[in-house]
This record gives structure tokens, C-alpha cells and sequence, in this order.
């Protein structure tokens, strides 16, 4: 019997697979962590790493780097484009080559920038996130070589992790790079590893930084203590205020919403609770399914306190204290407007009538997914293929705020939002891996979505 074009993918996927792990390793070992300064010599080395490995799929790339809303030089970014046929569909695929940092390599159990293979999952810093989308996107391309109907386009960001500083200036500059019919974002992951997904929604993410003020200067604390308290406790009630008795948050204007598209399959609390290696005495905070707490309702986590460390700490109350809030937002909630709630939120709720002073940092949108679009059912069906199980769509409680921007600029594109992690992947934290074979499916899947597109 003939063989099926899924198998016709699988099999040369399995011939090449060796080269795309290799690839992925050497990613890893590229060390770009966009923290430690996005315009530094390290980022543009993995750029054109990046650059250089897409070019030997055909396609034609270069490294551009981009330049910060205040003229200043930003991140060095991958673009390109492989153009079959000016009539047929142009997908534009997207990863990201800027990694999280290692703050703490001894709470690794291999080399963070090492590449180590360990039952099936390979192990080291943005080996899943987002390494395995360039891998995806690699691999996928070869696998179509000369057969690809599609014109494609690449983007592979600098400093998507930093939140995409320059990204408006430079979408704004290079337009025709960004033009396409189709996008696919290969930057989330898959419901587990065996299980494909679609992501349905992700959350914005807005972050804060507040000061809390009691005094012109730190005074005695057994003199003064009493009547008058520190400002860290004085910020930590003001923290407390935010939420009700069950841990959900209580700010009005700040919005939350159930799954986009309707909850397909609630998300295991035994296997949640593992995977974020909670603590047995810990009760999970909030209400309802706790999908919605993690995709559509807001959270807003402490990321920063500038309070006096511990040892050689002495007997004095801090008169002033700076926090940072990261909030994450509901995929359909305007930043700007759900800034403005907290910030409204802490300005009248300063305990004891503290200067409380908030200023807004960064700003990112969340999204939702058109359940739909032609794209988004090749995407299924090919998922349906490759995995041979039916996919289960998740929403995301991470942010990719370049999609709402991109989407705003081509509001006819349609946005796929796939990826390479799960929840055993470690994103941002020590020990992060990808899945061997559930990369190789992805890149099945992804090829099968390129080649339905071109029909
Ligand atoms: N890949 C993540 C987003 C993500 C996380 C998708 C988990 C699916 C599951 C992305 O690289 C990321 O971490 N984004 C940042 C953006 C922020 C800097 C605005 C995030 O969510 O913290
Ligand atoms: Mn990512």
C-alpha cells in the first residue's frame, strides 16, 4: 500500500532527527541569555547561529538589529524569507533566541548550557523554551524541502523574554517581513507530552514597581517601634489588601474570564500541583476550575522587595520600601486599564495612610485564539495526525506580547500558537528539557500544517 504523507514526514523526520537534536545542543550551548544585555556580542552570535541554520533550509536570512523606541540600539533579530510561488500562502513562523538566566547553576542537576540527554528529555537552558522552536521550525523545513508550497517567512526574536522592547519600531520598519497570511508561534507547548494542543488564549503581563513611605528616615525600632510600623510590614499589608480570604484576587476593574472557547478538559490538580513542586501542606489559592485561574483570570506575583537582608540586618524601621508587581492579565484586558486598577487599588488602600506611589513599567497584551479559521483546523487535524491522539486546546498563563502587536498590524492573519513544552519542561527554571518525542511530533505537525496550507 501506498504510504500515507503522514508517514512519507514521519520517516524523513526520523532520518533527520539526529541533526535537529544535534542542532538544539548547540543552541543551548549559544548562552544567550537576553538578561545579561540584549545588544551584547553573545546575542548576535546566537542570532547568526540562527541565521545561519535556517539558511541551510533554503531560507534567505540575515540579522538585523533592531532599535529601542529611544533611538538606542536593541536586539539582534533573525529575519528572512524562502518565496516558492508569489501566489501562494505566505506563513511566517516565530521563535525566540533569547533565553532565561541560570541565577543558580548548583540547583542544576546537568550543565545549564550543556545539552544532556536524560530518559528521553534533553535537558539545559531554553532547550525547550524557546530552542525547540527553532528546532521545530528547522526541522519542519527540511522535512518539505523542495516540496514546500508555501512562501515562508522566519522571525527569530532577541529578546522576547525582556518583553520585546524594540518590537514596535521595528515591525514598523520592516513590514514586508512581517506580511503573511498565516503565522505560526512556535513559543507554548502541548497539553503533555503525548497529548498535542493549540493554545486558546494567553495572558498579558503588566509589571509595577510601588514605594511605600512612612518616614523621612529610618528611625530606632524599640524607641519608635509600636505606634509607628516599618515599611515592610506596612507594604505587606498593602499586598494582603489585594486579595480575599481564598486567595483570589479583589481589585476592582480587574478582569477575569472563563476559558476562551469553552474548558475542554480541566487541568489535574494531583499532577499541577507536582509539576509545580508544591509543598503537601500548601492549599491552592482561588475559585473555580483552576484552568481559569491559571489562563483567563488575572494573578499578580511579588517579583522584587528592596528590604534589608537578613544577616547584618539591625534594630532599625525601614522608612521605605520598593516592590515589584508582575501582574498577568486576562487575555482580553488592555493593560493600560488593568495598570490603572491596581494602581488605583494600592493608591487608596495604603494602610495607615502611607505614600503609596506606583509607576507602570512594562506593558503586554494577552490574546485569544479564533477557534475558526481555516489555520487553526489544518493545525488540529495535523496534531490529530502526527500524535494519533486527538488534541486537547489549553489556555496559557504566560504572555507573548509581540502576538497582540503583530495581530493589530495584520488583523487579517491567522495566528497559530503551538510550541515545544510541557508541563515537565521547566520553563524559567533550573532543570528545563524538552521531550524528544514530542518534539519529533511537533515537527511532524508542523510540516503537515505547512503542506495543508499549500493546498
Ligand atoms: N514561552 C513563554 C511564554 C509561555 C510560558 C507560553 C508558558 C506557554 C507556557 C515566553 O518565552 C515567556 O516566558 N514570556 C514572558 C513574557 C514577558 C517577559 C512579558 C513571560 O510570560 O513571562
Ligand atoms: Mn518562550
Amino acid at each position: 500500500m501506498a504510504q500515507s504523507r503522514v508517514e512519507e514526514i514521519r520517516e524523513r523526520v526520523d532520518g533527520d532527527f539526529a541533526r535537529i537534536v544535534d542542532l538544539l545542543g548547540r543552541k543551548v550551548a549559544m548562552r544567550s541569555v537576553s538578561a545579561e544585555g540584549i545588544t551584547g556580542e553573545h546575542m548576535r552570535r546566537s542570532a547568526q547561529f540562527v541565521a545561519d541554520e535556517l539558511r541551510g533550509e533554503g531560507v534567505d536570512t540575515q540579522v538585523v538589529q533592531s532599535t529601542n523606541p529611544d533611538g538606542t540600539p536593541g536586539a539582534y533579530e533573525v529575519v528572512g524569507s524562502k518565496i516558492v510561488d508569489p501566489a501562494a500562502p505566505t506563513v511566517l513562523l516565530y521563535a525566540h533566541h533569547d533565553v532565561q538566566p541560570v541565577p543558580d547553576a548548583s540547583a542544576w542537576s546537568t550543565e545549564p548550557f550543556v545539552a544532556t540527554e536524560v530518559d528521553g528529555r534533553l535537558y539545559g537552558r531554553g532547550s525547550a523554551d524557546d530552542g525547540g522552536g527553532i528546532a521545530i521550525h528547522s526541522g519542519a523545513l527540511r522535512a518539505l524541502g523542495d516540496e514546500l508550497k508555501v512562501n515562508i517567512k522566519v522571525f527569530v526574536e532577541g529578546e522576547e523574554e525582556m518583553g520585546s522592547p524594540s518590537f514596535i519600531p521595528f515591525i514598523e520598519a520592516h513590514k514586508e517581513q512581517f506580511d503573511s497570511d498565516v503565522i505560526i508561534v512556535a513559543d507554548s507547548g502541548n497539553w503533555s507530552a503525548e497529548i498535542p494542543s493549540l493554545t486558546t488564549s494567553l495572558r498579558g503581563n503588566t509589571d509595577l514597581d510601588v514605594t511605600v513611605r512612612a518616614l523621612e528616615h529610618p528611625v530606632h525600632s524599640g524607641q519608635f517601634g509600636g505606634p509607628i510600623l516599618d515599611t515592610n510590614t506596612l507594604s505587606s499589608m498593602l499586598i494582603a489588601s489585594m486579595y480575599a480570604e481564598d486567595g483570589s484576587l479583589n481589585i476592582p476593574g480587574l478582569q477575569g474570564g472563563d476559558p476562551v472557547g469553552g474548558l475542554q478538559r480541566d487541568l489535574d490538580e494531583a499532577g499541577f500541583r507536582a509539576d509545580a513542586s508544591v509543598v503537601d501542606s500548601y492549599r491552592l489559592a482561588g475559585s473555580g476550575s483552576l484552568a481559569s485561574r491559571l489562563w483567563t483570570k488575572p494573578s499578580i506575583s511579588v517579583i522584587g522587595f528592596d528590604a534589608h537582608p537578613v544577616d547584618g540586618s539591625f534594630n532599625v524601621i525601614a522608612n521605605e520600601t520598593r516592590f515589584r508587581l508582575s501582574i498577568r492579565t486576562a487575555p482580553g484586558q488592555r493593560p493600560e486599564d488593568a495598570a490603572k486598577a491596581v494602581t488605583d487599588f494600592l493608591t487608596t488602600h495604603a494602610p495607615f495612610g502611607a505614600e503609596v506611589s506606583v509607576s507602570t513599567l512594562d506593558t503586554g497584551m494577552g490574546w485569544s485564539m479564533d477557534p475558526d479559521a481555516e489555520a487553526t483546523r489544518d493545525a488540529m487535524a495535523s496534531m490529530r495526525e502526527a500524535f494519533g491522539v486527538d488534541p486537547v486546546n489549553k489556555g496559557e498563563g504566560g504572555s507573548i506580547p509581540f502576538i497582540p502587536e503583530l495581530q493589530r498590524l495584520f488583523p487579517s492573519a491567522q495566528v497559530l500558537v503551538t510550541g515545544p513544552e510541557d508541563p515537565k519542561a521547566n520553563a524559567h527554571s533550573p532543570n528545563e528539557s524538552i521531550d524528544l518525542r514530542s518534539l519529533k511530533n511537533n515537527v511532524v505537525t508542523e510540516a503537515l500544517i505547512l503542506d495543508k496550507l499549500g493546498k
